[in-house]
């Protein structure tokens, strides 16, 4: 069983001592329980989806202190500070456009060029968010296709000791997560309904909100994403060897990989050799997927060949991305 601790000073320091190190704590939020890491730490984030079950690296909300933190990560529009001013902190989240240098870690947007920002309006959320000094990335704190955890003990019966601490606070007072709502485009969209209606945000904008809650491939969470990243280079997955003008996305040891014709993987030069984890680690593999891939993309190859990659663990989630992406021609 995991460590539930009533939420004071003294907890608040050692869960963001936790979160710090690359662990995870499960926090309250005023619409349910979130299980938080490090945004900024791809190694802590893919401990999220492990602990989770989750078969597939959906984007996952990024949590701050105040919106004044949010506005260094992503890009506000004009309508983005209109609605933080007037529902944050509190249970909206807003799509938007990444800031340039933003240091939220690829996995959380999962290599996505937009960001899901959040200000909770919770006591002890934005307490952790300010003595951690970095935004935390939280789905609801329950596994994979189970109903979201609104108690500590929910969490604890769902998750186990597969989080390091359990900040209690009661149970969650709203009891169902944020609307999320996507500024990133032409026009407003809610992709997740929430306690904050599209009324709501049209009383505030002055203007119509859309509403796209396309059901998706589980359906027991609604409002998952509806864009995947891809590449723009093809992938060919499962390589044993590569073709000429290939680029290789390895995992494990590459050694044994010849070029078709003559040659071998060590002969590549740099821009065309990636390894998501020599060591055959997946949590490895999985915090260096995105960035590998757009590596990669860019390095204008005929195809990147994609060792096999084990069918277990986080090794589901990267399957699942990389059969989306080689797909998608
Ligand atoms: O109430 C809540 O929002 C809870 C508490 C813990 O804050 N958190 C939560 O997070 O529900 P999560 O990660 O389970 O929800 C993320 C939702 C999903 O529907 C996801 O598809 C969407 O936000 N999302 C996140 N980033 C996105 C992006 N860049 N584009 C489109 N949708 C995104
Ligand atoms: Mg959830």
């Amino acid at each position: 069983m995991s460590r539930i601790v009533a939420a004071n000073e003294k907890a608040i320091a050692d869960a963001a001592e936790i979160l710090k190190a690359g662990g995870l704590v499960a926090i309250p939020t005023e619409t349910v329980y979130g299980l938080a890491a490090n945004a900024l730490d791809g190694r802590a984030v893919t401990k999220i989806f492990e602990a989770k079950g989750r078969p597939s690296f959906n984007p996952l909300i990024t949590h701050y202190p105040d919106a004044g933190a949010a506005a260094r990560h992503a890009e506000f529009s004009q309508q983005a500070h209109i609605l933080a001013h007037h529902f944050w902190p509190g249970p909206l989240t807003m799509i938007l456009q990444r800031a340039p240098d933003c240091p939220v870690h690829d996995l959380v947007s999962a290599g996505l060029s937009t960001l899901a920002v959040r200000v909770p309006g919770h006591k002890i959320a934005q307490k952790l968010l300010s003595v951690c000094g970095f935004p935390l990335a939280a789905p609801s704190a329950n596994p994979s296709g189970k109903l979201s955890a609104t108690t500590p003990l929910h969490v604890a019966e769902g998750l186990g000791d597969k989080v390091d601490l359990i900040l209690a606070s009661g149970p969650a007072e709203i009891g169902l997560e944020s609307t999320v709502l996507d500024l990133s485009g032409a026009k407003p969209v809610i992709l997740r309904p929430g306690s904050i209606t599209a009324q709501d945000i049209e009383a505030v904008l002055g203007e119509d909100v859309g509403q796209d809650f396309t059901p998706t491939e589980n359906p027991k969470s609604p409002g998952q994403l509806l864009k995947h990243y891809a590449p723009e280079t093809k992938l060919r997955l499962r390589a044993i060897d590569l073709n000429p003008g290939e680029a290789l996305l390895a995992f494990g040891s590459d050694r044994f990989m010849g070029i078709k014709g003559g040659g071998a993987a060590g002969d590549l030069p740099e821009s065309l050799r990636r390894n998501l984890s020599e060591e055959g680690d997946l949590n490895e593999a999985a915090a260096n997927l995105f960035s590998m891939l757009k590596d990669l993309d860019k390095a204008g190859a005929a195809a990147i060949a994609v060792m096999d990659i084990p069918e277990t663990g986080l090794g589901i989630a990267i399957n699942d991305r990389l059969k989306r992406a080689a797909s998608s021609f």
